[in-house]
């Protein structure tokens, strides 16, 4: 199958606000330099709020993570784990088609999901609730034939139960996963014949069963707010605790904190101070910089040739009223933590250098 993007995108893309906070504090995983390693995390994300992959929403994630939009798409279009085509508003269901799945009656659920939702996978069905795709084993190989529905698996299916499934989903219930002719886990049909003293029976379903029913997330897209942001990664001061270079283990968990705290913490982490004063006294004071309505004589000076600026970076810094070179070389600390701070940077500007290389442009000298 060509994994490419979708003829008909949305104009944009934008995380919750409890999603954008997820992903920024993801990234502060990372070492200094390393952030484009938050990429499956971040698109992954995206793809739990939305349901699916949009351009616009791969160019955001590229955007945060300093990447430049064909390596995130490359990343996107790999990895079948992420949808590249709409999918429906109740659930995207996957049919595992592998040699268990497949002898014990897999092609019957397909042809539930050929008759139910679509003739072919990867389409919506008519009323826009559902839509399937045939998948690789799915590791539930002792329960076959099973499907992944949102985020649980249905596993021991025929293909009236199956039905049944989609008809409740469709009416707004999620029916309760796992097993679905009577077995607890993958004991024998008829019970335990031997390790009986290891029945267990002690919660209502098995472990991850009874997992899907109490957090109840099943089928529901994430907008970042059903647990708490954790950054037990970050030491108190929000910087990064690091082991290797203290030789202790990073901090205890700390309260959830907030995006904005994050982006202000890697604002201030070009130098880092060599104390909690210091810390505290880096954080550098914002100021807005000379800003234009419109390029001079209306000719913008090509941003893009500034290092990790492309296309759509450089439509928002004409945004921010910024055009031409010798703005960007005349920018103080303080203008670029305003700069940084509008554009979620996380102190990128210093890192690629931008202002020496706006000072050799705007002076018409060549750079690499
Ligand atoms: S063969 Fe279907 S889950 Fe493994």
């Amino acid at each position: 199958m060509l994994r490419r993007l979708h003829p008909e995108q949305p104009e944009s893309f934008a995380f919750t606000p409890a999603n954008q906070a997820w992903a920024e504090a993801q990234i502060t995983k990372y070492p200094e330099g390393r952030q484009a390693s938050a990429i499956i995390p971040l698109l992954w994300r995206a793809q739990e709020q939305e349901g699916w992959l949009s351009r616009p929403a791969i160019e955001q994630v590229a955007d945060m993570l300093n990447m430049a939009y064909i390596r995130a798409l490359e990343v996107a279009s790999f990895y079948f784990m992420f949808q590249l085509q709409p999918v429906g508003s109740v659930a995207h269901i996957q049919i595992c088609g592998t040699t268990s799945c497949m002898i014990c009656g897999a092609e019957d659920l397909i042809a539930v999901c050929r008759e139910k939702i679509a003739d072919k996978p990867h389409t919506v069905s008519a009323d826009g609730k559902f839509s399937w795709e045939e998948v690789e084993c799915l590791g539930s190989c002792t329960n076959a034939p099973m499907a992944q529905i949102g985020k649980d698996y249905y596993e021991d299916l025929t293909a009236g139960t199956f039905a049944r499934i989609i008809d409740d989903l469709a009416a707004g219930k999620v029916p309760v996963p796992g097993p679905q002719n009577g077995r607890y886990g993958s004991e024998p049909l008829k019970g335990l014949t031997s390790l009986t003293e290891y029945e267990s029976g002690k919660t209502k379903y098995n472990a991850s069963v009874q997992l899907a029913t109490d957090l109840g997330d099943t089928v529901k897209r994430i907008d970042g707010t059903e647990v708490p942001l954790l950054t037990p990664w970050l030491d108190k001061d929000g910087k990064a605790a690091s082991r290797a270079a203290s030789g202790k283990p990073p901090a205890a968990p700390e309260a959830p904190k907030p995006a904005v705290k994050q982006t202000a913490v890697k604002k201030s982490d070009a130098a880092e101070p060599s104390s909690p004063e210091g810390a505290a006294a880096k954080v550098t004071e914002e100021a807005e910089p000379e800003k234009l309505t419109a390029a001079r004589g209306g000719k913008p000076d090509d941003l893009k040739k500034l290092k990790g600026v492309g296309p759509k970076l450089e439509e928002k810094l004409n945004g921010l009223g910024i055009y031409h070179f010798d703005q960007i070389a005349a920018w103080t600390p303080a203008h670029v933590a305003w700069v940084d701070e509008r554009l979620s940077f996380k102190g990128r500007i210093e890192r690629d250098g931008w202002i020496e290389q706006a000072a050799k442009l705007a002076a018409g000298e060549e750079i690499e």
